[in-house]
Parts: structure tokens; C-alpha cells; sequence
């Protein structure tokens, strides 16, 4: 299930999710994270973590300002318009899957219309706040938000390009080669 959130509607539906996280009161429905960090995940999450403290000129042991700027989470990074993304709770593991092609889809989508978007995890802890106010029935569960606009390119958050793995990092070829040479 989609909820789609725009002008005034959005406003105020955020900043419940915004006292919530503010108060410390997450209530985890699903681990998006692993509960023991290991490598190379870890490496790569603090990297890019330092890098977005970087370029928005927080330090790292600053704490208040990272808190405050995991806050804009919850006004959508000042987006136009928010999603809430929900999935149906009797389903199982592999709903995740075809919920993640969906989610996926709609970034997708709204690169080929010249918008910007950011998938958030964020909103997932808050999910008990965010359903005292929205129209999520007791098998919805909240599995992530995300901002959609278009790119503000003053910001400096914007200037950052996370890293990418080369490819033979991630995938093996068996059999190519043999290919190749048959085609020449
Ligand atoms: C499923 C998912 C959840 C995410 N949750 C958050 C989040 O809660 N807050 C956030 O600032 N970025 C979050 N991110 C990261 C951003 O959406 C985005 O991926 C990041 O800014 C880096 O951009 P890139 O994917 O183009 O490298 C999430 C990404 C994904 C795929």
C-alpha cells in the first residue's frame, strides 16, 4: 500500500513521526539493519556516514547536530511530496523482494519524469505514531518512506556520490570468455 502526502497534509503528518523520533521511542517492526555489524558493511555504512557529515560540515562528534539532521528524515528533507510505503504483514520474507522492485520502480519512474527521490528507512521505527494518525490498518506494516521532488541543487548533501563497487567485486563470469572468442 501507497500513502502519498502533499502541501499541509504532509506538514502534519510529519512532524508526528518527528516528535516520536525525538522522543526516542523506536519500535522496530522489522531489522532493516544486521544487530552485529560486520565487514566489509560496516567499513562501507560509517564511510558514507562521514562522507554526508562532510559535506553538510557537521563533525562527527557533534552529536546534536546528527541528530538534527536525522530529523529532516522526518519532514522529508523538505520534499514537496512524501510516501509511506506499507506491506501486508501476512505475507512472508520474500514479499520484501517484490516490495524492494516496487519501491525501486517508483525511483525509477520519477528519474524518467526529471524527479529526485530518497528511499527512508526511517520512518519504519516510528510506524506507532504515524498510525495514530493515518489510515493504516492493523496489517499494514510501515516499511519505509520516501521523499520525492526535484533535486535542489544548492544543497550540499546533493553533492555526494556514494561509492560504487566495480562490478567484478560483485559478480563472476563462467563461460563468457569461451563466448567471445566463438563470436570472432
Ligand atoms: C531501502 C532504503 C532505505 C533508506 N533509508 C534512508 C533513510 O532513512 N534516510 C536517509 O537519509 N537515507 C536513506 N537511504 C539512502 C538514500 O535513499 C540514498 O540511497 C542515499 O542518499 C545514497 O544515494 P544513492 O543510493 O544514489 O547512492 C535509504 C536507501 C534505501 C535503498
Amino acid at each position: 500500500m501507497l500513502l502519498l502526502f502533499r502541501g499541509v497534509e504532509r506538514q502534519a503528518e510529519l512532524h508526528v513521526a518527528s516528535d516520536a523520533a525525538e522522543q526516542h521511542r523506536p519500535e522496530p517492526e522489522y531489522d532493516y539493519y544486521p544487530s552485529q555489524w560486520v565487514e566489509p558493511y560496516l567499513g562501507r555504512r560509517r564511510q558514507n556516514g562521514f562522507a554526508l557529515y562532510e559535506v553538510l560540515g557537521i563533525d562527527r562528534r557533534d552529536l546534536q547536530r546528527r541528530e538534527q539532521q536525522m530529523l529532516r528524515n522526518y519532514s522529508f528533507f523538505d520534499a514537496p511530496v512524501g510516501l509511506l510505503v506499507t506491506l501486508d504483514r501476512r505475507l512472508n520474507t520474500g514479499s520484501y523482494m517484490d516490495l524492494g522492485m516496487f519501491i525501486q520502480n517508483i525511483l525509477v519512474a520519477a528519474r524518467g519524469q526529471g524527479l529526485h527521490s530518497c528511499a527512508q528507512a526511517a520512518f519504519a521505527p516510528f510506524h506507532a505514531a504515524v498510525r495514530r494518525h493515518l489510515p493504516l490498518c492493523e496489517d499494514d506494516l510501515l516499511v519505509c518512506g520516501i521523499a520525492l521532488g526535484y533535486e535542489d541543487t544548492q544543497a550540499p548533501e546533493n553533492r555526494l556520490l556514494t561509492e560504487r563497487q566495480p562490478v567484478e567485486e560483485f559478480a563472476s563470469f563462467h563461460g563468457f570468455s569461451e563466448v567471445a572468442e566463438g563470436a570472432c
